[in-house]
């Protein structure tokens, strides 16, 4: 590869990635948008986590960890076209979406838009707000695959504080169009927030060009660094605005201070942050995260759309029901296929040396830029093969 290539990754390039990931000696793995599998680099650098610890004890911090940290958040605000003070670390996308809810003064706003697609732990923020007199409000896909632009126009409105969904839907792999909702967001007054833990590796990524307030994302799936490292990032403008309910000492402006008396934040998106991360996360996220920059999001998002139309065609060759937008273009690296007891369907996929997995009444579909057009038709030969057994 070179850095003017252009096009989507060739076979020969991803082939190279792809001798990177042990997991291909015993399985065709085609779910990486539930959890991304590790390469050796990332073996590696959850080994040089151990051996930094072990070499250096409490030093590690300055020395190897804090800069770990940095790096991790340098590499995500790449990935998202941001400035690095705009990104910060969290855990989990709920402990995310937490700290960025509770920067939210209800009383003048208090509904939160949804879709009946998104991830339910994007909901959960604000249902569990119920007694504070918040409300969310949900828009409805009719097709269970994507949700009209015009339903969003609907339902935003003067007690809108925020649109919270989707950058690409779990459950059908379909792409939001996340700028134009940002300007029903702006229009009205209130804030976008976007969970694109499905977008960013999968896709490329700019939040400048989306027109976002606040973009989560990690490591989990799509970035292949694991669980346990999500990243915020919150539009500069806001910055100085923002002021989180629940906190740490990881958000004071001078944290070796250890003033115990007086909380300042700093003037950057670490006001959001908690306490001590999982510094190991940030070992094994910056080595996952790297091989995506270097594989180049737009060639891997080519790549994908490749494998995932070969997907579509092919199921609708065979008469499978497709749960997922049929355009490429509307769609990221998941594909969903209607097929008859879906879960037993993944099991017996498993034992014929296929990792997919299911979803209610669909099995799901996701091919990286590691995958070849060669798993995807063995995948669906042996699903006929499954599903005229059952
Ligand atoms: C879109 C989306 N958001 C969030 C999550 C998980 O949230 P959390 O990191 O809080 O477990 C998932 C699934 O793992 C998901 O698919």
């Amino acid at each position: 590869m070179t850095e003017t290539a252009t096009g989507p990754l060739s076979d020969a390039e991803a082939a190279k990635y792809r001798d990177e990931f042990p997991i291909f000696d015993h399985t065709i793995y085609l779910n990486s948008c539930s959890l991304g599998p590790p390469s050796r680099r990332v073996q590696n650098a959850l080994r040089q986590y151990a051996e930094d610890w072990s070499q250096y004890g409490a030093p590690a911090w300055w020395l190897r960890w804090l800069p770990q940290l940095e790096a991790a958040k340098e590499r995500f605000a790449r990935l998202i076209g941001a400035d690095v003070d705009e990104v910060t670390i969290s855990h989990s996308v709920s402990s995310a979406l937490s700290s960025v809810a509770s920067t939210f003064d209800y009383s003048d706003r208090s509904e939160v838009v949804c879709a009946d697609l998104d991830f339910p732990t994007i909901p959960y923020q604000w249902l569990a707000k119920r007694r504070d007199g918040v409300r969310v409000r949900f828009v409805s896909s009719p097709d269970r695959i994507a949700v009209p632009e015009a339903a969003y126009q609907q339902a935003v409105g003067r007690n809108t504080a925020a649109i919270a969904t989707s950058h690409v839907f779990y459950a059908t792999g379909a792409i939001q169009p996340v700028r134009r909702l940002a300007e029903i967001a702006h229009d009205a007054g209130a804030r976008i927030i976007v969970d694109g833990y499905h977008a960013v590796g999968a896709i490329p990524v700019n939040v400048k060009d989306l027109d976002v307030d606040f973009y989560i994302g990690g490591t989990l799936k799509w970035l292949l660094g694991g669980p346990g490292l999500t990243f915020i990032y919150v539009r500069r403008e806001l910055i100085a605005e923002l002021q989180p309910t629940i906190s740490g000492w990881f958000a004071s402006a001078d944290q070796f201070a250890f003033d115990a008396e007086h909380l300042e934040w700093p003037d950057t998106a670490d006001r959001l942050e908690l306490g001590t991360p999982a510094v190991a996360t940030a070992y094994a996220g910056v080595a996952g995260m790297d091989m995506i920059v270097e594989a180049e999001p737009g060639r891997i998002q080519q790549r994908i759309q490749a494998l995932t139309d070969d997907v579509v065609r092919r199921a609708q060759r065979a008469g499978y029901g497709v749960f997922s937008p049929l355009d490429s273009t509307e769609r990221a690296g998941i594909v969903m296929l209607e097929v008859s007891r879906p879960q037993e369907t993944v099991a017996a996929l498993g034992q014929r040396g296929f990792t997919v997995d299911y979803r209610p009444g669909l099995v799901r579909v996701s091919p990286h830029f590691y995958n070849t057009e060669s798993d995807v038709a063995a995948l669906m030969d042996a699903l006929d093969d499954v599903q005229a057994s059952l």
